[in-house]
């Protein structure tokens, strides 16, 4: 049996080139003890690959050049040499862009430079790029920055940029299932319906009409509590200047930056923390690792009562159409997290 795999064949300048991949195919190996075969099903497309391409220490190892490009995924186990993992179930853990993924040493795996993340899908009454949205990486994100980071309170005010993706769909919900006042800010009137009809906000705005702040500020003339930033750059630098007193900003990530790394440059407004004795903090998912189990059961209760929409924005390609999702993400054209529904190459 043969498996196609996509390689990181040289680090990206800017915005990643087709150049920068290379499809190799390879034959799997038999099992040793403590391995694990899957095939793999749905893929992650997330904006955080850029950053994993880019040379240099972040939260997690760069990948390496030569590498399987890495992608977090939902595969059904085809074989297991590992007792705690059965054939015939799914599981979600760092699964790469190739077809199938041999798999070792779950319980102390240095490749992430953390505790591999790695669960077994043991319910599956919800479609499985469920366990790549709301009840993966993007819903963690969502669930401890506005829980445990944001500590959101009933009545505040609360803005998200980015909320049309996977993130901020999710963070958006929780905030409106915790009683605040939520605003998302996207890019497109077609975006900011879905927010409003599919994902419950109670305001949408367009931030590529040139008065998108003022609409902000008239519908929360008291000033934005809570900002909940995904994207970074002009529009984190606009919020800085729109926050009530007290205000806080959740740095979750900086998607408008990633393919500009070089020239990235800080928000001008800063000193608006200080006029209103504000704050600024980031966080990363992971520190919560322990804790996941529980939140992903308080997500799926939402999901079955009703109160949160899990939807996701699937596209089907193969290895070979990696590089084209990738770019269409890039240009905002998902609502809801987006997820590759992997086909075999011929
Ligand atoms: N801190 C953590 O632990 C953690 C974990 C996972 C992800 N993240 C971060 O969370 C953020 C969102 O991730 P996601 O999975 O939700 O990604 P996503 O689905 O791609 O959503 C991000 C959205 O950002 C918007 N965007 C992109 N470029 C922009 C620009 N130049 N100006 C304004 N908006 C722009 C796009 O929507 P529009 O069409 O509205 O422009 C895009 O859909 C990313 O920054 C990611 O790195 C953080």
């Amino acid at each position: 049996m043969k498996n196609n795999q996509l390689l990181l064949v040289s680090r990206p300048m800017g915005t990643p080139k087709e150049a920068n991949f290379a499809v190799q195919s390879t034959p799997i190996k038999p099992l040793n003890d403590g391995e694990v075969l899957v095939k793999n099903q749905f893929l992650s497309i997330d904006p955080a690959m850029r950053s994993w391409m880019a040379e240099g220490k972040s939260y997690i190892n760069p990948i390496q050049i030569g590498g399987v490009m890495r992608a977090m995924g939902v595969g059904l186990v085809l074989d297991s040499k590992y007792p705690e993992i059965k054939a015939g179930e799914y599981i979600s853990t760092e699964l790469g862009v190739q077809e199938y993924s041999t798999l070792y040493n779950f319980t102390s795996s240095q490749r992430l430079g953390v505790q591999s993340y790695v669960y077994s899908i043991k319910e599956n009454n919800l479609p499985l790029p469920t366990h790549l949205g709301a009840l993966g990486i993007p819903g963690m994100t969502a669930y401890f920055g506005m829980l445990a980071v944001g500590k959101i309170q009933a009545g505040e005010t609360v803005v998200i940029s980015g909320a049309a993706g996977g993130v901020g769909t999710i963070a958006g919900q929780i905030a409106k299932i915790k009683g605040c006042k939520v605003i998302g800010i996207t890019s497109s009137d077609e975006k900011c319906q879905g927010l409003l009809h599919d994902f419950n906000f109670d305001y949408a705005i367009n931030y590529k009409n040139p008065q998108w702040k003022d609409e902000l500020m008239g519908i929360c003339p008291e000033g934005v509590q809570l900002f909940f930033d995904n994207v970074g750059g002009d529009i984190l630098n606009t919020l800085l200047g729109c926050l009530s007193k007290g205000g806080r900003v959740i740095l979750s990530g900086a998607a408008s930056q990633y393919n500009n790394m070089a020239f990235m440059r800080g928000p001008a407004n800063y000193l608006s923390l200080i006029v209103n004795r504000a704050k600024i903090e980031g966080f990363v998912n992971i520190d919560y690792y322990h804790q996941f189990d529980e939140a992903r059961n308080e997500i799926k209760n939402w999901i079955q009562a009703g109160l949160l929409n899990p939807d996701n924005y699937v596209v089907k390609g193969g290895i070979d159409d990696f590089h084209a999702i990738l770019i269409d993400l890039f240009a905002g054209k998902n609502l809801g997290k987006m997820v590759m529904e992997l086909q075999t190459l011929n």
